[in-house]
């Protein structure tokens, strides 16, 4: 698994926690899945482009997120759960992106929401292939509407030579996640080769080239809440108390609310 950011706690990526790609073209890579394990306090979005993960939880949902589709997942106050790529199917490619909640639905209900391939918004433009998972560019909006922080999420194609442009809010924090091919914002800036980040300065406009073959990345942006961060592991919360209180309701059985 390739995390992108998030190994260590990145306040510049705020409201953003980490971004894994489990991207693999070997399944014992990825055989072990993610087994139970807890959340609280974060919501989860996880994009499949192909492969699938089976998921199960402690409030009895269970489902498969398949190729080209979306599982949006508020953890708020807490759920127990398993994602298990199916080994069977190579190569597997997909994303999950931890989104932090407000402190003040941090221990909100959990909740779920899952997004099949022919309800993602998608749209082609000179060369340009937009898939609008949530926000919106050229009046097309996103499947996913109900994220705390409202967040821009694109999944961009651009052919050879094209061009892709973005209004964003000024004091947004914006990161591009490049996954195949190599992109350009300036030409004279350091180009963005696959399987690496890249955080956009603030700005109201951004623009991505193509320059060397056809490039494909997740553009994501949102509001910065600014609060204060206490993670632990799967678990993310604005003090050290409520991380405390976290593990010991985990110990004694209370965690689920
Ligand atoms: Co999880």
């Amino acid at each position: 698994m390739h995390r992108a950011f998030g190994l260590a706690e990145v306040p510049e990526f705020d409201p953003f926690l980490m971004l894994d790609d489990f991207s693999s073209g070997n399944s014992e890579d990825y055989a072990q899945g993610f087994p139970w394990h807890p959340h609280r306090g974060i919501e989860t979005v996880t994009y499949m482009l192909s492969g699938e993960v089976a998921h199960v939880d402690s409030m009895g949902n269970k489902g498969v997120i398949g190729p080209n589709s979306l599982q949006w997942m508020t953890a708020g106050s807490g759920i127990i759960h398993q994602e298990m790529p199916n080994p069977k199917i190579e190569p597997i490619t997909g994303f999950q992106l931890w989104v932090n909640l407000p402190k003040k639905e941090k221990m909100m209900q959990s909740r779920y929401q899952d997004v099949l391939p022919e309800q993602i918004n998608t749209i082609s433009l000179n060369g340009v292939k937009v898939k609008v998972i949530a926000g919106s560019w050229n009046n097309v909006v996103g499947s996913i509407r109900d994220l705390m922080i409202n967040p821009l999420y694109l999944d961009v194609t651009l052919l050879d030579g094209a061009t892709f442009e973005c209004g964003l809010s000024e004091s947004d924090t914006a990161f591009v996640y490049v996954f195949s091919g190599t992109a350009a914002i300036d030409p004279h800036l350091t180009p963005i080769i696959a399987s690496s980040v890249a955080l956009l300065s603030n700005g109201d406009t951004v623009k991505i080239y193509a320059p060397n073959g056809a490039v494909r990345f997740l553009l994501v942006a949102g509001k910065p809440l600014g609060e204060p961060i206490a993670w632990h592991g799967p678990i993310v919360m604005n003090t050290k108390e409520e991380l405390k209180k976290a593990f010991a309701e985990l110990n004694d059985g209370t965690f689920i609310k």
